[in-house]
């Protein structure tokens, strides 16, 4: 677990992203986001339904790429489809800008047999069926990096989600790095995989 001076540190080891923050682009952002993403995502990007992904803290390249992958139809989803045929690459760098500078938070999972299988397959991953531990690409801490999204708090029902999508090859803007690693996941191992997330 880490505490917030350690964070601290992490981010300004990362090279200091939260000391470019660019007041234009926030404001901007801030305004977009009050308009056209509070309703599901939350103000801040803490969104309280499970049904839509937090995206506070979430890493600003990965935000952006997503955005542009709904706007390209490289990935789809109702809700999103219609939100970002109305805006412009202008408009995805500010609220990218906005959701990735603010403060991320973390669930509680009530479930620690469940938890304990996660944490294994997320630090071991599953030799016997050639499954890369999932640390290796989205970092001990679930941070991810600059393109590659941070899955540490996020709501259990979304990973799940997301995983079940990859599996079915209905979430096809990965570049086939995560179909081939939700392929090697039964249902029960997403499950605990999300349930071990949301508490990192
Ligand atoms: C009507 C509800 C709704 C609104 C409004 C909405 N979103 Fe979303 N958003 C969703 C849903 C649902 C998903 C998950 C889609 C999926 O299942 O893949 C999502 C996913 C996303 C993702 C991908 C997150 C990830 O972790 O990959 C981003 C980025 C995003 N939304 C940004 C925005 C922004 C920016 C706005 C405002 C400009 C916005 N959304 C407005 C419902 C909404
Ligand atoms: C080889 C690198 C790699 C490994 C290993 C890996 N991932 Fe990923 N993961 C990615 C990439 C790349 C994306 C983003 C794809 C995109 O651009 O949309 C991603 C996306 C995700 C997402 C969607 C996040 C969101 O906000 O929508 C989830 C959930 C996820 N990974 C979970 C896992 C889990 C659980 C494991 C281990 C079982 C794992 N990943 C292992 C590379 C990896």
């Amino acid at each position: 677990m880490i505490k917030w001076p350690a964070l601290l540190l992490l981010l300004l080891a990362q090279g200091g992203a939260w000391a470019e923050e660019n007041p234009e682009l926030m404001s901007r952002g801030e305004e977009l986001v009050m308009g056209r993403c509070f309703l599901c995502h939350g103000g801040t990007g803490d969104s309280s339904s499970p049904l839509y992904p937090k995206l506070a803290g979430q890493n600003e390249q990965y935000l952006l790429k997503q955005l542009n992958n709904f706007k390209q139809g490289q990935r789809d989803s109702n809700d999103m489809r219609k939100v970002v045929a109305e805006m412009d690459e202008q408009d995805f760098r500010a609220v990218a800008h906005f959701f990735s500078r603010q403060a991320p938070s973390r669930g509680k999972s009530a479930y620690a047999e469940m938890r304990a299988v996660g944490e294994k397959i997320y630090k071991e991953g599953n030799p016997e069926k050639g499954l890369k531990a999932c640390r290796d690409c989205h970092g001990d801490d679930g941070g991810g990096s600059a393109t590659l999204p941070k899955i540490a708090g996020q709501h259990t029902l979304y990973v799940e989600t997301q995983l079940a999508l990859f599996e079915e090859r209905k979430r096809t803007n990965d570049n086939a790095l995560m179909q081939d690693i939700a392929m090697r996941l039964d249902s029960d191992e997403m499950r605990a995989l999300a349930e071990y997330l949301r508490g990192l």
